[in-house]
């Protein structure tokens, strides 16, 4: 069996402080081999690459997240830049526009997104992208400043004209637990359209719990679930499935030398 990969969780916070070990543990119980911590301050990027050094299923991204850009220390980027000599980071993020919840101001959230971008592509990594309530902006700015190594748009919904775009872009489109829930309906839907060697699958632990743990603090151990609702949906066996998104993985963050 293929191992699991969550492409974006974040044991980085202080909700895994009290029993990291025993998470880490079910994950490993799950067939999860592969774990992407994500940055959303500069602490909790520090934080992600300090745990990728002490294990070794656990990877980084470094990047503040829109409704901590207003936060941002003013030398926010050399930190973020230094993190990411590290080898084990593997990505900027998560970074993007929240126009739903708005815990920034937008032109602040703006002003850090393309930073991020810039840094992308200063550090020649992909981006993993959050973006809420602002698809058509985060877009656009991602067509202006197309990041050279793509990235991800993370824990995706949308219409399938967003998902057309963000394809355009050359982005791998990762879905989370939401698509298990009764009413996903559209969520669903769009898996299909979904090119295979596009997709990848998270938990953003410790939110958005797939079915059956709806409720409970989410933990990488149930992106099984995740895998086992979308197999289901695509018609695949589970192992297909995995050994799809490794290799989708792969290509992403270690292609091939030209
Ligand atoms: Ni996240």
């Amino acid at each position: 069996m293929a191992p699991l990969i969550d492409s974006h969780a974040h044991l980085n916070f202080p909700e895994f402080e009290p029993d990291l070990d025993q998470v880490l543990s079910r994950a490993r119980e799950a067939g999860v081999g592969m774990i992407i911590n994500v940055g959303a301050d500069e602490a909790s990027s520090a934080r992600a690459v300090e745990l990728s050094e002490s294990y070794p299923q656990l990877w980084a991204a470094v990047g503040v997240h829109p409704h901590a850009a207003a936060e941002a220390s003013p030398r926010y980027r050399e930190k973020l830049a230094a993190l990411a000599a590290n080898r084990r980071v593997l990505a900027v993020g998560e970074t993007g526009l929240d126009f739903y919840r708005n815990l920034s101001p937008r032109p602040v959230q703006e002003k850090v997104f393309r930073e991020h971008l810039e840094l992308a592509a200063e550090l020649n990594k992909p981006v993993i992208i959050h973006s809420r309530d602002a698809h058509p902006r985060t877009l656009q700015l991602l067509r202006e400043m197309r990041p050279p190594r793509g990235g991800i748009a993370h824990c995706f919904s949308g219409t399938s004209r967003d998902l057309d775009a963000f394809l355009e872009l050359g982005f791998y489109i990762s879905i989370a637990g939401p698509v298990t829930y009764p009413r996903a309906h559209e969520l669903r839907a769009l898996l299909k359209d979904i090119p295979a060697d596009r997709l990848l699958l998270e938990t953003d632990a410790p939110y958005l719990s797939p079915v059956p743990h709806r409720g409970k603090r989410n933990e990488p151990a149930f992106v099984r679930a995740t895998y086992q609702r979308v197999a289901l949906e695509l018609g695949m066996e589970l192992d297909t499935l995995a050994r799809l998104i490794q290799g989708n993985m792969a290509r992403l963050f270690w292609p091939a030398k030209p």
